[in-house]
């Protein structure tokens, strides 16, 4: 699709990734409908991305996606907004050793991340539906389709996410609705604390900028590609992966040592109940 066709749902609009994306694609002329929890961010995106001169191509709304309220208050915007796209941007981190994760975290990591995504996807397809054209495009991770110690819970969300990707997309093969997943790699934003930061560093994962990502998204919502992941050796590592898992099973001492907290040194406070991730 051209991106001056797309009318875009962008949930976590506000975040790293999400406001470089907005970015791009309202460059590229598209309509956007930004989306997050907290209003004042999104309102000074929305501003920032000429809001205020060109009424309705960018609209920030305050709404969120694990509420019922919430998907149906932006159901309802992107009815009225003709809504031809849906990006499934907004996630919490949740990086730390699975021993250390508790109840609620694990909660709200699959709520956010997983089970609301879905459930937003479900909300808006009658819309898409209806459209002569029309993407989903989850937003993923590498770690959705590449186990990595550190993001046990956040990557069985991405894991989920991914397959929800697979079979909708064979789903809806012939609606106008193409389902599709791009999976990032370790990204420059705020959704990495310290401690994740140190972990990429000790672990020499390779950090992209969100443009980078944000570019990405745009070229897979132009070419209808079924899922894409960003950056070398990563793309070819989960590809490897899929077909031989225990392959790679002896590649990650290195991740282990980063999780170990006498290993990590006084910069790594294993007590802290920072929530992060990938
Ligand atoms: N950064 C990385 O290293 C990395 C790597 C691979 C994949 N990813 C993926 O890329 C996507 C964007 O990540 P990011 O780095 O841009 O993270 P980010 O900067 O933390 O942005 C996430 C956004 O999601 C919004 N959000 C969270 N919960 C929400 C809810 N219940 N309803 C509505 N909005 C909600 C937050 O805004 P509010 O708090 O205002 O709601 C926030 O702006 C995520 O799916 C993430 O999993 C990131």
């Amino acid at each position: 699709m051209k991106p001056e066709g797309l009318s875009v749902v962008l949930t976590g609009a506000a975040g790293g990734i999400g406001s470089a994306l907005a970015a791009v694609l309202a460059r590229a002329g598209a309509r956007v409908l930004l989306v997050g929890r907290r209003g004042a961010p999104l309102a000074a995106l929305a501003e920032s991305l000429g809001a205020g001169v060109r009424t309705l191509r960018v609209q920030a709304l305050a709404a969120d996606i694990t509420t019922a309220a919430g998907r149906a208050t932006i159901r309802d915007i992107a009815a009225a907004r003709g809504c031809n796209a849906l990006i499934n941007c907004a996630a919490l981190p949740g990086f730390g050793r699975f021993a250390d994760a508790d109840d609620g975290e694990i909660d709200a990591v699959l709520r956010t991340n997983l089970v609301a995504p879905i459930q937003l996807t479900l909300a808006l397809l009658p819309q898409l539906q209806a459209q002569r054209q029309a993407r989903v495009l989850n937003i993923g991770s590498a770690t959705g389709r590449l186990g990595v110690p550190g993001f046990a819970v956040y990557g069985a969300g991405k894991f989920g996410l991914r397959g929800f990707s697979e079979a909708l997309r064979r789903e809806l093969a012939d609606t106008p609705v193409r389902v599709q997943y791009l999976g990032a790699r370790a990204t420059r934003t705020g959704f990495n604390d310290r401690r994740a930061d140190e972990f990429n560093r000790r672990t020499r994962t390779a950090v992209d900028a969100p443009e980078v990502v944000a570019r990405a998204a745009l070229a897979l919502l132009r070419s209808g590609g079924a899922e894409k992941f960003v950056g070398f050796p990563e793309s070819v590592a989960v590809r490897l992966n899929g077909l031989a898992p225990t392959l790679l099973d002896r590649a990650f001492a290195a991740h282990r040592a980063a999780l170990r907290p006498a290993a990590s040194g006084a910069s790594i406070d294993p007590s802290t109940t920072e929530s992060q991730h990938v």
